[in-house]
């Protein structure tokens, strides 16, 4: 069987934590995937750093557009973020017949109505489980694990970034710079971290969810929008003294007029478990009508966290790839002639 070829376009934080976590896993994703997965060509503007991260193997260039227009790769991981490169190397990859992993919110947040509709003319996949609160599974839980369920709310923490500056301001008394130059130094902050601060981010992942939940076009630009830029050690420390902790949630939800989108600092009751997620954490708790509420807890932002969410999608799409009936892989990976690797220990 031929592996599925994929090309990794930016070798940055998460682009760096996905090459890794590729190589470092390779035995356990492509047997999940039924197929080898092989990092086939890496893009980057800084060739260097690349090399270095993906090794002596991998071919790396400059020019990402290389990648989208390579007859040979299956799958392009858009790692380069914002919506103006990433925008056009996503579309024309569609339009290539490639199908596309991508981490990027922003751009599916406010451009993804267009590129869906793209997607779904060429016949590709445009999977971005890394898009929305890192590491953890939310996208799969809200679509696949909820999908008996009318979705009643969505309420969360899907900003790694802020929520370190609060509990940091809240555990230490450190100042609101000195924690964002640490999240940024840590890898957790957008390239322009306002995005992070004014509560941009967690307004696209949150346009993400609902679009998903709801069964809407991404309409970020009727999202409320409020950060934590204006908080002050004062405001965290009088919250705390009434029994409250601060935190930037995002909610979305349906009302009789419509649905609602907002996000913005809300005061918690310290005893709930959702005012207990700290530091980089994210946490979201969907409300479906059968199942009633359900909390999907993790780590959202980072390297690997967010890199484990893009393997996860490349071995998903792979997965779909592998229509030969004989190697597609049922979805506990589950290989019988595999079991004596590792046997059960005796009670
Ligand atoms: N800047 C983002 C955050 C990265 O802090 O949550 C993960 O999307």
């Amino acid at each position: 069987m031929q592996p599925i070829n994929i090309g990794l376009m930016g070798v940055g934080t998460v682009g760096g934590g996905t090459a890794t976590v590729l190589k470092r896993n390779a035995e356990e994703i492509s047997r999940r995937a039924g197929r080898e997965i092989r990092l086939f060509m890496a893009a980057n503007r800084d060739l260097e750093r690349a090399r270095e991260v993906v090794g002596p193997d991998v071919p790396v260039v400059d020019d990402a557009m290389q990648i989208v227009n390579h007859p040979d790769v299956d799958i392009v991981v858009e790692l380069i973020g914002g919506d103006t490169i990433a925008k056009e190397l996503v579309l024309k990859a569609i339009e290539n017949g490639k199908h596309v992993v991508t981490a990027n919110k922003k751009l599916l947040a406010v451009h993804g109505n267009e590129i869906f509709a793209r997607a779904q003319e060429k016949g590709v996949m445009v999977a971005f489980e890394a898009a929305v609160a890192g590491g953890i599974p939310i996208i799969k839980a809200l679509r696949e694990g909820l999908s008996a369920n009318r979705i009643e709310w969505i309420a969360g923490i899907i900003n790694g970034t802020s929520n370190f500056i609060l509990t940091e301001m809240r555990d230490k008394g450190s100042s609101f710079a000195d924690v964002l130059a640490e999240a940024q130094r840590l890898g957790y902050a957008e390239a322009d971290p306002t995005f992070d601060i004014e509560g941009h981010d967690a307004g696209h992942k949150l346009t993400i969810m609902a679009s998903i939940a709801f069964g809407i076009p991404m309409q970020f630009d009727k999202c409320y929008l409020e950060g934590i830029s204006q908080l002050d050690g004062r405001d965290i420390k009088y919250a705390e003294e009434l029994g409250y902790r601060v935190k930037l949630l995002g909610l979305t939800r349906r009302t009789d007029a419509g649905i609602e989108l907002r996000v913005h600092p809300t005061l918690i009751p310290e005893d709930r478990l959702i005012a207990n997620v700290n530091g980089v954490m994210n946490a979201v708790m969907a409300k479906g009508d059968a199942i009633g509420p359900t909390l999907y807890y993790g780590a959202g932002a980072g390297a690997l966290p967010t890199a484990s969410a893009v393997v996860a999608d490349i071995v998903d799409v792979a997965r779909l790839l592998t229509a030969d009936p004989e190697h597609r892989v049922p979805h506990l990976a589950f290989q019988p002639d595999r079991l004596q690797d590792t046997p059960i220990l005796p009670i």
